[in-house]
Order: structure tokens, then C-alpha cells, then sequence
């Protein structure tokens, strides 16, 4: 789980990190309130979203006087950041800044190892920084059994080239920051900009942490931070109802039972809506062993909700779960559905009981569905479905 910019400062102060104070606000008054807490002058009004290069998208604004800070946050919210509209902002008291560095650590897979990133260049132009002059760039690996020790802190401040005046400051910020990650059970830890303030105080600025999901766990504390507004609508129906689902750009919607049937599925689907106008599929739904009734009725809803669904494929392979069974299911979630049941379903069902699963279907005879053999068909004819309606 990614946290918003706050959270991450909140995450920062409590582990001792300097940062500066920052308050929620939710609409421009709040943002004047809050610019009034905090003393009426100079603020940063920052966009909360979960994606980078804020900034560069107007989404980080100074304002000198709580006026101007309601004005600013009227310019951002709303603002849509590469696909993230913004609804909620963090009103920054305002840095006077000398010199801006960069400063991440992160989850190396391939090394089994943790790398920590730093550079005495910091600040919105460091993805260039990275491509143009990687040596500008320094990374150490750190040993995830000892994290950054003071040692290992003067070995990254060293590498990166900051100035001896501030290397015991930097170093002593970089010991808690990978106290963070430790703590937290976080796979990135990133700021940029860590700071150094005219005044001389080392500062992050602007953080993000990554959260590993598998350590959730040990966090009970972590599910308060979870977003449910950002999720898409979609996926939070779909985890209510504990169905398997991830929303994804295409036209064909997808059903199976087993993740990796699904997955194939995918494939199948992709590969054959290349020969009906590239259409691609929906999502990825897997509704598991007990394909009752109520199961497929609840994927099916989750499945017609998203507007870019043109048709459906159920492929379901009978095992434990008969056919026959799968097909009362799919039978009895039109039903159920009714009128809400409004795109065409192509049915492919193999396995345990498959010729009485098939008569049930054809029995019913229901307009919406069309009767598929094979995987391939069924895919096949999905695809040329969602392509005739799109
Ligand atoms: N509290 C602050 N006071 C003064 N200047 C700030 C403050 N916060 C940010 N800035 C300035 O604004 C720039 C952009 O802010 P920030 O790093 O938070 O957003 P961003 O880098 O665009 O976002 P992202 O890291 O998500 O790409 C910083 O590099 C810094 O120069
Ligand atoms: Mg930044």
C-alpha cells in the first residue's frame, strides 16, 4: 500500500525524522484555516495524490496569506493528475530552502538487499538527474538483517558528496529513515526533497513510503491508513464479497474458476480480440472452487457495473463444483439480476457433468447467452461480441 504525502509525514515525525507541520484540508476554507493555525504565513499547498511529479502538474502551490492558501487550493482541487483527481490537499508551513537532495530506500529483489539512493542534487528533476548522470546518482547496498547503522548512514552521506559541514546532520536523518522502513514493514522509503533550511536545518520535505501488504499482519494500526475512496469502486464491491478481482482497460469481461484458468483466459481473450478490433479483456475474476449461484451472481454484477464491459466470458471448468451446478448458478444470477443482466454472456463450461451443465443452459435458453464448445471459440466469440458493440 502507497501512503499519501501526510501520512508519510505523520509516519516520518513519529520515528523522530524532522519535518515540518502540515495539515489535511478538504476544501479551500480549510485550507485558509489551516494556514491560519499555522501562523498566517508563508504555506505550501500540496496536492494528495498517489503519483509523482505533483509539482511539474501544478499540483504544489506557495501562498503567503491564508487568502492566497484558499485561493491555491481552489486552483488544485479537482486537478487531475495523470488520472488522480484531487480531493484532499496538505496545507505545508513554508521552508526557506538553501539547497534540495534526494535521499530513497528501497526493496532490491534481484540483489536480495535493500539499496539506498542518494544524491546532493535533489528536488523535481531527478528521474532526468537518474537517465542523464547516473554517477550524480549514489547507491549503496544495505544489508536488510542490520538496515542503516551509523556506518552505513556515513558510507551513503560519503558516496553521495555531501558537504562535510552537514554529513553528521544528513547521516543521523538517514539512521531514522531507515528506522521507518524497518518498523513500518515498508519496501520505499523516498525523499525528495530532503532539504537543508537557510537557517541550517536538515528537513524532508516531501516524503513517500511504501507499505509491504504481506506485513499487514504485524500492523494492525496499517488498515486505518488504507484509502477506500481512491480504490476503485469496482474492486472495493468485488472485496466485499470476497471475490478475486482486478479491473483492467478492455471490453471483454472475464470469469473463471482458479486464478490460473483465469489467467489463461486473459490470454486466450487478448489474443483472439486481436482479429475483432484489438479488444482486450475487462478484468481478472476468479470466483474460486464453490461456484454457487450466489457467487456467480455477485461476480456477474461486479462485471456488467464497469461501463467498459461489451460482453462476458464465463469459462468455467467443472471439478469439485459440478457443471451442472455452475450452470444452475449462472441461470439462477440472471435471474437475479434481471433487468441489470444487460450484455451479452458467452458461456463455456468443461468438466465434471459438463452435458447436463449444457442442457440446463439450453433448457433455459436465455437471450443474453450464447453456448460456447471450446475455450478458444468462447473467447473467440466474446471478443467479436464486444467489438460489434463497441
Ligand atoms: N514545505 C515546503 N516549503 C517550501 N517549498 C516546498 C515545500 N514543499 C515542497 N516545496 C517545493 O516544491 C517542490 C515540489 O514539492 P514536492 O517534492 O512535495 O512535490 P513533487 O516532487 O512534485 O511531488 P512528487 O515527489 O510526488 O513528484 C520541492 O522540490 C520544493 O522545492
Ligand atoms: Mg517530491
Amino acid at each position: 500500500m502507497d501512503l499519501f504525502e501526510y501520512q508519510a509525514r505523520d509516519v516520518f515525525e513519529k520515528y523522530g525524522v524532522p519535518v515540518l507541520r502540515g495539515i489535511v484540508a478538504r476544501s479551500p476554507q480549510e485550507a485558509r484555516a489551516a494556514a491560519e493555525q499555522l501562523g498566517g504565513g508563508t504555506v505550501v499547498v500540496k496536492a494528495q495524490v498517489k503519483t509523482g511529479g505533483r509539482g511539474k502538474a501544478g499540483g504544489v502551490k506557495l501562498a503567503h496569506s491564508p487568502d492566497e492558501a484558499a485561493a491555491r487550493a481552489e486552483e488544485i482541487l479537482g486537478l487531475d493528475i495523470k488520472g488522480h483527481v484531487v480531493q484532499t490537499l496538505m496545507i505545508a508551513e513554508g521552508a526557506k530552502i538553501a539547497e534540495e537532495f534526494y535521499f530513497s530506500l528501497l526493496l532490491d529483489r534481484a540483489n536480495r538487499s535493500l539499496l539506498a539512493m542518494a544524491s546532493v542534487e535533489g528536488g523535481m528533476e531527478i528521474e532526468q538527474l537518474a537517465v542523464e548522470r547516473p554517477e550524480a546518482l549514489a547507491k549503496v547496498q544495505v544489508d536488510p538483517r542490520t538496515g542503516i547503522d551509523a556506518a552505513k548512514a556515513a558510507e551513503i552521506v560519503a558516496a553521495a558528496g555531501f558537504d562535510a559541514s552537514i554529513a553528521d546532520e544528513v547521516a543521523a536523518v538517514l539512521v531514522k529513515l531507515g528506522e521507518v522502513y524497518r518498523g513500518e514493514d515498508a519496501t520505499l522509503v523516498e525523499v525528495n526533497p530532503l532539504v537543508r533550511t537557510e537557517d541550517g536545518a536538515i528537513v524532508a520535505l516531501d516524503g513517500k513510503v511504501t507499505l509491504d501488504d504481506n506485513a499487514a499482519f504485524r500492523h494492525p494500526e496499517h488498515a486505518a491508513l488504507e484509502d477506500a475512496a481512491a480504490t476503485d469502486p469496482l474492486e472495493a464491491k468485488a472485496k466485499e464479497n470476497d471475490l478475486n478481482y482486478v479491473k483492467l482497460d478492455g471490453s471483454v469481461g472475464v470469469i473463471g474458476n482458479g486464478a490460473g484458468l483465469v489467467m489463461s483466459t486473459l490470454d486466450v481473450v487478448a489474443y483472439a480480440g486481436e482479429k475483432h478490433g484489438g479488444v482486450k479483456p475487462a478484468n481478472f475474476l476468479d470466483i474460486g472452487g464453490g461456484a454457487s449461484a450466489a457467487v456467480m451472481a455477485a461476480g456477474l454484477d461486479v462485471i456488467l457495473g464497469d461501463e467498459q464491459v461489451r460482453s462476458v466470458f464465463v469459462n468455467v471448468f467443472g471439478g469439485i463444483t459440478a457443471c451442472d451446478e455452475v450452470a444452475n448458478g449462472i441461470v439462477q444470477a440472471l435471474a437475479t439480476l434481471g433487468d441489470a443482466a444487460n450484455k451479452p454472456l458467452v458461456v463455456r463450461l468443461d468438466g465434471n457433468n459438463v452435458e447436463e451443465g449444457r442442457r440446463i443452459l439450453a433448457e433455459a435458453n436465455h437471450p443474453l447467452v450464447t453456448l460456447a464448445e471450446t475455450m478458444d471459440g468462447g473467447a473467440d466469440k466474446a471478443a467479436e461480441l464486444a467489438n460489434a458493440a463497441a
